[in-house]
């Protein structure tokens, strides 16, 4: 299907195969259409039909809340069944060449393995290698569960066969219910990427500060193994705030304790327990880390004070921690264009 694109700067055009969804099909063209779930959830994507006839694949998704009227529609789940016309309420530009273009890709699950009762690490071994930017996600489609999952990256490498993922159960979620009820490896994926751009590069030379809420922490992760090595830390400071509700939710602890005895002067890592103080076990077995009671976002308030001169800030987890973090960051003066945040529900 002819797709073409009018944006507030000047008009795009591309063609999808049939079935293929409208934002898939433009990113993986180079066309840098407009999102951030990539899943249905956000309302980012939102467009209107101009002419031609769409199909919707997720119809109660719950991003549809964003549409206002009947000729709008959200690009990451609606496919064309006729050449169409679009009006994007943005600016697109071309992927610039050089950046990682997202694309379809297939692989099979190597790994899995609990890290709490309800957090699982899930490694997808990629037919084909492919890079990827610190911080950036991939969606993920088992096969028997309805559309894609947006899971960011653990780990970072250039040319990766690998895909580290963590994955928290959520009640009554049909991929949670696939992944947690008996062990999936072997089985054979689809996954569509890289996306994001809440991403880390050497080059922006500024301080590190990382909230994490949850399973949000695992783009985190890839941003300090990025930075871990390229020595990054030798250069510039990095402060992490990992939020959980008590220390049997949490997990890494043992990356997070090598990662600062590499860096003991300018690597701090905090965990902040939402329910409960750390018990003198946890922190007697990592003196390396900090354990605060409070959310995560008012233990990462308390300890920066006076501390954002030249931080570029990411944030991830769920909604309610990454809006207050964000607040929190306003509130200190942190300008905009050094708060990057990757949201889920
Ligand atoms: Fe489509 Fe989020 S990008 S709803």
């Amino acid at each position: 299907m002819k797709i073409q694109v009018n944006a507030r700067n000047h008009a795009h055009y591309f063609a999808t195969d049939p079935g293929e969804n409208i934002l898939y099909g433009g990113l993986s063209k180079s066309v840098d259409l407009p999102y951030e779930c990539g899943s249905g959830t956000c309302g980012t994507c939102k467009a209107r039909l101009i002419s031609g006839e769409l199909f919707d694949n997720w119809p109660n998704s719950p991003g549809r809340k964003y549409i206002k009227s009947a000729d709008e529609f959200l690009m990451c789940q609606c496919s064309a069944v006729s050449d169409i016309v679009i009006e994007v309420p943005a600016f697109v530009h071309t992927i610039e060449v050089g950046t990682c273009t997202p694309d379809f890709l297939g692989g099979r699950i190597k790994a899995v393995s609990l890290l709490t009762h309800d957090v699982m690490a899930i490694s997808i071994e990629l037919w084909e290698p492919v890079d990827f930017d610190a911080g950036q996600f991939y969606l993920v489609h088992v096969p028997g569960v309805e559309g894609f999952r947006a899971w960011s990256m653990v780990n970072y490498q250039r040319h990766a066969t690998t895909l580290d993922f963590v994955i928290k159960k959520k009640p009554e979620g049909a991929l949670s219910d696939w992944l947690f009820s008996k062990s999936r490896e072997g089985v054979e994926v689809e996954v569509f990427g890289p996306l994001g751009k809440a991403t880390f590069h050497p080059d922006i030379a500024q301080n590190l500060l990382c909230i994490a809420g949850g399973s949000g922490i695992a783009g985190m992760m890839s941003i300090l193994s990025r930075a871990a090595q390229c020595d990054y830390f030798t250069r510039y400071t990095g402060d992490v705030f990992f939020g959980v509700r008590s220390a049997t939710d949490a997990f890494y602890l043992d990356e997070f304790a090598s990662l600062c005895s590499q860096f003991p002067e300018t690597l701090h890592i905090t965990v902040a327990l939402s329910e409960e103080e750390a018990s003198a076990s946890i922190v007697a077995d990592y003196p390396q880390l900090r354990f605060e009671k409070g959310f995560v976002h008012e233990v990462a308030g308390r300890n920066m004070q006076g501390r954002y001169q030249d931080v570029r800030a990411y944030l991830a987890g769920p909604p309610p921690a990454v809006d207050a973090s964000i607040r929190m960051l306003l509130q200190a003066r942190v300008a905009t264009n050094n708060i990057r945040y990757d949201k889920f529900s």
